[in-house]
């Protein structure tokens, strides 16, 4: 299959063209969000996919019927993505989205909007989204992780630096309903996660419901479920798999030693404001 896209950028962050179209991106900032809209924010290969999933399950009451016919990306749109219309959703809307802070629109600072942002260690996000480029169709592919390593922390890809993304959604968090999640701890203990979502927006699963949602969340459930895991995405890499590993801690695999200390010293210089506390390692 014959790729069609390329990078562009829009006020500073780097979309795909065919996917991300700019008239649509123009009026993001005046897109209305009403009461109790849910918008999960992630920088990609974080989980977001993840959170489709358990986001709808909950709203869904733990109904599998509700998500069954339906594939992430229907259920829990993307507002910057005119494909499916977020707009037309009956509310309460679930939908998420990679934008940077400065993208978001203005009315998620309405009172009753909530936001969830996960986050995971940037070791095994440039990890993911190395092995993402490789696998769709929709990006270039990078021959060495040495050189995708190079962009990751220059912020030469989709949607640019992690280190921005975190950054600014962390120093603006006053202005917003939002929890933060981590990626590493729904891996530890993805029931509790659960329920954590369900305690900040209100929902309330009983005991059996909230063994229902975890199962259909885990990693094992989602990538044999063609609903949850992307199985029909363009791809170059009839091996790979958006659903690749789901894992923490896959990067020392991948970094070398002295890669992993580049990294961890950009790392402190770029978070020293930032007390977020990531697992960067499953044992
Ligand atoms: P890996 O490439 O490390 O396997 P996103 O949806 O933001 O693009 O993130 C995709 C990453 O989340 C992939 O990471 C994918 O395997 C992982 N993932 C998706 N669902 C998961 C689950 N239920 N449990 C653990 N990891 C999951």
């Amino acid at each position: 299959m014959s790729k069609h896209y390329d990078l562009y950028q829009y006020k500073g962050c780097n979309f795909i063209s065919n996917i991300h179209i700019k008239e649509h991106l123009e009026k993001l900032d005046q897109l209305e969000i009403r009461d109790n809209d849910v918008i999960a924010v992630t920088y990609p290969k974080s989980g977001t996919i993840w959170m489709q999933q358990i986001l709808s399950l909950i709203y869904s009451d733990g109904d599998l019927a509700a998500v069954q016919g339906k594939r992430t990306a229907e259920r829990v749109p993307w507002i910057e993505v005119p494909v499916i219309d977020f707009v037309k959703q009956p509310s309460p809307r679930l939908s998420v989205s990679h934008l940077p802070y400065h993208l978001i629109p203005k009315d998620v600072k309405k009172e009753n909007r909530k936001i969830i942002y996960v986050a995971r260690n940037p070791k095994d996000v440039a990890v993911s989204l190395y092995h993402f480029q490789n696998y769709v169709i929709m990006l270039d592919a990078t021959s060495s992780f040495e050189d995708f390593l190079e962009k990751f922390i220059e912020g030469k890809v989709l949607y640019s630096s992690w280190f921005d993304h975190i950054h600014d959604w962390y120093t603006h968090r006053d202005e917003f309903d939002i929890l933060f999640v981590t990626y590493e701890e729904m891996q530890k203990d993805l029931r509790a996660s659960i329920q954590k979502i369900c305690d900040f927006l209100g929902k309330e699963l009983d005991d059996e419901k909230l063994d229902i949602v975890t199962e259909q969340c885990t990693f094992k459930v989602m990538k044999i479920n063609p609903m949850a895991n992307y199985e029909n995405i363009e791809n170059k890499n009839p091996n790979g798999a958006f659903l690749r590993k789901g894992i923490v801690g896959d990067w020392k695999n991948h970094f070398t030693v002295a890669q992993s200390e580049m990294f961890d010293r950009i790392y402190q210089e770029r978070m020293k404001d930032i007390p977020f506390k990531f697992i960067w390692d499953s044992k």
